[in-house]
C-alpha cells in the first residue's frame, strides 16, 4: 500500500475560514491575547503566526512581549489583568518560559474559561472525565485530521506514542472519548515496535527524529506524526520515518505541513468557543 498524504495546510485553511465565517455570522469579534516572555526565536515565530492568524480571522488579536527578566509575580499580575478584561476571550502564554518562572503557576493563574490552550487543570480534568472542555490545540487538530480522512475511530485500536501533558495525554483522552481502544505508550514501554504494529491509528508525539520505522506500521494504518525535529543537516523531519511508513500506511501526515498548521486552526476554534461561552451563546 502507498499512503495518501493528509494535507494539514489545506485542512487548516478550511477550518480557519469556517471559524472566521461563524464568528462573522454571529456578529462576534473574539479577543485573543498571546503572551511571550523572552527572546526564544522559535517562540517568536509561533507567537507571530498565532496573532496573524487570529487577526486574519477577524479576531481582535494582541501580543504582549515581555523581556526574559520579567518576574513571575509581574507575569501573574498581567494574567490577572487579562482575566478581568471583558474584551479578552482567550489568553495564551507561549511555552517554554524562562527558568525562573514556574509554568504550572502561570497556567493555573489563567481563568479556565479563557484558557484557549486547554492546559489549565480544570480543563485537563474535564477532558479526562469526558466532560466539555477547552481542549489542547495540537491533539484537537489531530482529531480534525482524522475526521477529514474519514477514519472510523469507534472500536479502532489506537496507539499514542508519548505521554506529555500537551499532546500525548489529551490525545489519548480524545481518542477514548471517540470510542477508540487506546494504548498510551511511552519511553518505558516494553517493545514499542510491537505495540505500534497493533495500531490501526498511530499518533507519534515523542520528539525523536524518525524513531518510528516502516516495519512498526500495520498495513493500512493511519499515521499521524506530531514530531518536528531538525536533523544536523537542517532538514525538518517528524517522529516517523516518512518514506518507509508511507509504503504501508493508508494515510500519513507529512512534516512539515501535516499536524503543525492544525494547531493554529484549533486555537482559533477554541477562541471562538470561549467567546461564545462567555457571552452565553453556547
Ligand atoms: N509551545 C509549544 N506548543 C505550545 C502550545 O500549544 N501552546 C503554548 N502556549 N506554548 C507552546
Amino acid at each position: 500500500m502507498t499512503a495518501a498524504t493528509l494535507d494539514g495546510r489545506a485542512i487548516a485553511a478550511r477550518v480557519r475560514a469556517r471559524v472566521a465565517a461563524e464568528a462573522r455570522a454571529a456578529g462576534l469579534v473574539p479577543g485573543l491575547t498571546v503572551v511571550v516572555v523572552g527572546e526564544d526565536p522559535a517562540s517568536q515565530v509561533y507567537v507571530r503566526n498565532k496573532a496573524k492568524a487570529a487577526a486574519a480571522a477577524g479576531f481582535r488579536a494582541a501580543t504582549i512581549a515581555l523581556p526574559a527578566e520579567t518576574t513571575e509575580a509581574a507575569l501573574l499580575a498581567i494574567i490577572a489583568r487579562l482575566n478581568a478584561d471583558e474584551e479578552v476571550d482567550g489568553i495564551l502564554v507561549q511555552l517554554p518560559l524562562p527558568k525562573h518562572i514556574r509554568p504550572e503557576a502561570v497556567i493555573e493563574a489563567i481563568d479556565p474559561a479563557k484558557d484557549v490552550d486547554g492546559f489549565h487543570p480544570v480543563n485537563a480534568g474535564r477532558l479526562a472525565i469526558g466532560r466539555p472542555a477547552l481542549v489542547p490545540c495540537t491533539p484537537k487538530g489531530v482529531m480534525t485530521l482524522l475526521a477529514e480522512a474519514g477514519v472510523t475511530l469507534t472500536g479502532a485500536r489506537a496507539v499514542v506514542l508519548g505521554r506529555s501533558a500537551i499532546v500525548g495525554r489529551p490525545m489519548a483522552a480524545l481518542l477514548t472519548a471517540a470510542d477508540a481502544t487506546v494504548t498510551l505508550a511511552h519511553s518505558r514501554t516494553r517493545d514499542l515496535a510491537a505495540e505500534c504494529r497493533r495500531a490501526e491509528v498511530l499518533v507519534a508525539a515523542v520528539g525523536r527524529a524518525e524513531m518510528v520505522r516502516g516495519d512498526w506500521i500495520a498495513e493500512g494504518a493511519t499515521v499521524i506524526d506530531v514530531g518536528i525535529n531538525r536533523r544536523p543537516d537542517g532538514r525538518l523531519v517528524g517522529d516517523v520515518a516518512f518514506a518507509e511508513a508511507a509504503e504501508r500506511a493508508a494515510w500519513i501526515t507529512p512534516v512539515p505541513g501535516g499536524v503543525g498548521p492544525m494547531t493554529i486552526a484549533s486555537l482559533l476554534e477554541n477562541t471562538l468557543i470561549a467567546a461564545k461561552a462567555r457571552r452565553g451563546l453556547a
